[in-house]
């Protein structure tokens, strides 16, 4: 177990629940904490064989984190947050897409709570100052009841070792480089913020959909009014941001006609 002598303190339930709001650590049925797994996901998607959800694992490593589109994520035992939560919904899978969004705008809100103004690139990358700080992924399955079961696997950068840090092929940040403070931010703490908001998001996104995230997430949004390359299974176009439609899916200005996209690979061009 990692503890003060590695040079940082290891993650712990005890410390990650006392931050937790009551109303939902009650609600919690599974959780773990560990040293290294392959993916927090994989541990979150098995939890509904066992029918214990809602479950949550945190990792203080994962030696085959993934990210979105086949992508690694890259994630060394420093300062990081790996976590999955799984959350079952009554959802059909076609009102599923935009809980992906709101996962952002939490992650946001927090960033916000520690002074860091991050961003929204479609879907869910989160930004700050063009680097990426944070990512989603959202991995779901229809359940034995017809239910939607869904496992939100959050990374968030912390204090990323810079060496380690140079395996990522994108441009990164982490909270500590942005607060600008040698003081160390606790991780538990966050981690226990992050859960508790996580939770509420869930249910108040199985309630009353994505209405009450949808302002939230058109004011840090980057795609609107930006030049933007999409990048789907039919190939690469460019086009102009519009925004995002009700429901989430990414408009965009292609060749004088809005087109809606509601799974793409979405890159902001630099204009030259
Ligand atoms: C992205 O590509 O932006 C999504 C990255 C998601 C990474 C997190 S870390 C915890 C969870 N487990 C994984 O294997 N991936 C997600």
């Amino acid at each position: 177990m990692n503890n003060a002598a590695d040079g940082y303190d290891a993650l712990s339930w005890v410390d990650i629940s006392r931050r937790i709001d009551p109303v939902y650590l009650a609600q919690i049925k599974r959780h773990s904490v560990v040293d290294s797994i392959a993916s927090t996901n994989d541990w979150a998607m098995l939890q509904f064989k066992e029918g214990e959800t809602p479950a949550v694992c945190f990792s203080e490593q994962q030696t085959q984190g993934r990210g979105r589109n086949g992508r690694d994520w890259v994630s060394p035992k420093t300062q990081n947050i790996y976590m999955s939560l799984a959350w079952s919904f009554a959802l059909k899978p076609e009102n599923l897409h935009a809980l992906s969004l709101v996962v952002g705008v939490v992650i946001v809100q927090l960033l916000k709570q520690y002074g860091i103004n991050a961003q929204l690139k479609w879907p869910n990358d989160v930004l700050v100052r063009g680097k990426k700080i944070a990512g989603v992924l959202l991995e779901s399955r229809i359940g034995v009841k017809k239910n939607l079961n869904v496992v939100i696997g959050i990374g968030l950068n912390i204090e990323m070792n810079s060496a380690l840090g140079k395996k990522i092929d994108r441009q990164w940040t982490d909270m500590s480089r942005e607060i600008g403070s040698k003081k160390s931010i606790c991780r538990n703490k966050i981690a226990g913020i992050l859960l508790t908001r996580l939770l509420q998001a869930c249910e108040n996104y199985g309630r009353l959909g994505f209405g009450a995230y949808k302002d939230a997430w058109k004011s840090y949004d980057i795609c609107r009014h930006a030049e933007l390359e999409i990048t789907t299974s039919d190939g690469v176009v460019r086009g102009k941001g519009l925004g995002i439609s009700d429901n989430g899916a990414l408009r965009v200005m292609l060749n004088g006609q809005e087109k809606i996209f509601y799974a793409a690979d979405v890159s902001i061009r630099v204009k030259q």
